[in-house]
């Protein structure tokens, strides 16, 4: 997970580089690093533990250090603890190959012990340190050129990895590859630029390529050549990004989470819109590319993906099996990759992702089209590899999502599963065309429903800070309530470190309802108006061993005031689309009890936002 950045040009680069690094801090952040050339001298390498802005402070914002070409890093330990020593970038004991990487070398055991064999020694535990060697090794045995050299290990390695490299000999040249991790070239005038994420370069081009697996490129000035593993040159199109850079900016609010939960009308409505024309009120399945044909043919669904992605495709399971009556399967990508799952003609596989990059997200899809199996990938990020790899893609219009709790691209994956499963039922007849119509309505109404919640937050303020000081709190619902509850205890425990966990409410007796004691929080969701009066007897089970009651439901659904210890109301809509609405409470609650135990927010420790290795 790690971000990397390099920039070769005509202008001071490490300023451009820290730039670049702190729109990537979401990836990792236990340290960070750049290695800068001034001309055809020696690079000069600078790492600090910590935060991004030890670094900055060691550099004057980069400004202290000259040079036009050069590489950064910002780490998210995998191999190694996190240490000036162990962050990027590494290189050869001579400086003739310095780099940086993103992913793990699986084999670097192996390699290790080659190298040492070979008279090499190493200064750290990592595994990017025996990379950098390793090409390193090629380059001077076989005197050959960077590309080969590069080309010459990655055939030799196990593992995902984007690098960067910079080699003695080649003054103002960056050297890249990549498997599995992500990574685009941005280009401007005379100039280039590497990085993770289009975040880090957007303020200086729009103009980008995505380099592909097992490709490498070599940047020198604003000249970029693509070559595959045999050394030959692969011809690219230059993308534009349509992103606004504010988008990817804070805009005025303390955090990117709360900057993010506000955001969610607008990526709702545009996900919505990105489907169902709001004259004739019809979804239209063209821009993902499924057919009607395909709709009818379809025997099972298996939904697959990771955190909230995987809580989102959990909502989606209810619903599509209500709208379209298709078997539908949800599981966790990590499940689902090593249990050789049964797959048959007839069964389309869902991958849900925001960054399109998770590992086993990833990895489960391979597994899909390996098996012959139809993919689509509801994804965010345009271009990612989920969305490169999927037969189909419905992509999600969250826009830039930073904070490394996910809000907005969980809201716009449960709204695209909605379309999804009203659109499945009209086509299999399984819902009439009046409740296809009714439904898409509803859908519409979710933007402006989901504004008025955020409009009212100072009731979850208040309660946040009842909430902030316990130690263990639980959410329970039945059906839909309950995906949501698994989701709203996630953001809780993720950016909170309170120990939560989310129950059907019906298990509750089987087992948890031992740990309710005087005074435990519990969470209740009640938006299935079929399964209200078997919630509410959960709430007077837990009500009666002395728990602290916060139930979230409808406005008008005021028969539990009196029984619990707080309510907080949520406009009424039709209950297969309530998750829509009252995660928005859950999120605000996780956000504002975060803030009042004084985390970071936006960057809880032991996470980072794109999960590229398993
Ligand atoms: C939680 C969260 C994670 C992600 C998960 C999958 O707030 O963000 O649980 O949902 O790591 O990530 P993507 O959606 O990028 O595949």
């Amino acid at each position: 997970m790690c971000g990397i950045v390099g920039y070769t040009g005509p202008k001071q680069a490490a300023p451009i580089l820290l730039e670049g690094l702190s729109k990537l801090e979401y990836r990792g952040y236990d340290s960070a690093g750049i290695a800068v050339r001034d001309k055809d001298k020696e690079p000069v390498i600078l790492k600090a533990k910590g935060r991004l802005k030890m670094l900055a402070e060691k550099t004057n914002n980069g400004e202290a250090v000259p040079g036009n070409c050069g590489i950064g890093h910002t780490r998210w330990a995998t191999h190694g603890e996190p240490s000036e020593l162990n962050a990027h970038p590494h290189k050869s004991d001579d400086l003739c190959v310095v780099g940086v990487h993103n992913g793990i070398i699986e084999s670097y055991i192996e390699i290790k012990e080659k190298l040492i064999r070979k008279g090499y020694s190493f200064q750290t535990q990592t595994d990017t340190e025996t990379l950098i060697k390793y090409v390193d090794y090629y380059y001077k045995k076989y005197k050959m050129g960077p590309i080969d050299a590069i080309a010459k290990t990655m055939v030799r390695i196990r593992g995902s990895y984007a690098v960067a490299l910079m080699f003695k000999d080649y003054p103002g040249e960056i050297y890249v590859a990549r498997k599995e991790s992500p990574m685009i070239i941005g280009v401007g005038e005379d100039e280039s630029y590497i990085a993770s994420d289009v975040p880090a370069i957007l303020n200086y081009t729009r103009q980008v390529y995505y380099i592909d697996n097992m490709e490498m490129a070599r940047l020198s000035g604003g000249e970029v050549t693509f070559y595959n593993l045999n050394g030959d040159v692969v011809e690219k199109e230059l993308k534009e990004i349509t992103w606004d850079a504010e988008a990817a900016e804070k805009g005025g609010y303390e955090h990117f989470m709360i900057k993010e939960i506000h955001e969610q009308p607008r990526a709702i409505k545009d996900t919505i819109g990105s489907l169902v024309n709001t004259d004739t009120k019809r979804i239209n399945l063209e821009s993902i590319g499924i057919t009607e044909d395909e709709v009818k043919n379809i025997n099972r669904i298996h939904v697959v993906a990771c955190g909230s992605a995987y809580h989102a495709g959990v909502v989606g399971q209810y619903v599509m099996e209500d709208f379209a009556r298709i078997p539908v399967r949800v599981e966790l990508a990590s499940e689902f990759r090593y249990r050789k799952p049964i797959l048959c003609k007839g069964d389309l596989v869902i991958v849900v992702s925001q960054s399109g990059e998770t590992a086993d997200t990833l990895a489960a899809l391979r597994e899909a089209k390996s098996q012959g199996i139809k993919t689509l990938a509801i994804v965010n990020v345009v271009g990612s590899s989920i969305a490169r790899e999927a037969d189909n893609v419905f992509y999600t219009l969250a826009g830039p999502e930073i904070a490394v709790a996910t809000t907005k691209a969980y809201s716009t994956q449960i709204v695209a599963f909605y379309l999804l499963a009203a659109e499945f039922g009209r086509i299999r007849t399984e819902i009439t065309e009046l409740q296809y119509q009714a439904y898409v309505n509803e859908i519409l109404t979710i933007p402006a429903k989901v504004e008025s919640i955020l409009d009212d937050k100072e009731q979850m303020q208040r309660l946040a800070a009842i909430l902030s000081a316990q130690d263990d709190i639980f959410f329970l619902g039945r059906g839909i309530d309950y995906a949501v509850c698994l989701e709203g205890s996630l953001k809780l425990k993720e950016i909170s470190y309170i120990h939560s966990e989310a129950y059907a409410a019906g298990e509750l007796k089987h087992g948890t309802i031992s740990l309710i004691d005087k005074g435990t929080p519990v969470i209740a969701v009640l938006t299935q108006n079929s399964l209200y009066e078997k919630s509410v007897s959960n709430i007077v089970e837990v009500k009666s061993r002395g728990a602290y009651v916060c139930g979230v439901t409808y406005y008008g659904s005021y028969s539990l005031e009196g029984t619990v210890d707080q309510m907080t109301y949520i406009p009424k809509i039709d209950d297969h689309f309530a998750a829509s609405l009252s995660v928005i409470p859950l999120q605000l609650i996780s956000y504002y009890v975060s803030l009042a135990r004084g985390l970071d927010v936006d960057k809880p420790r032991n996470l980072a936002k794109s999960v590229t290795v398993e």
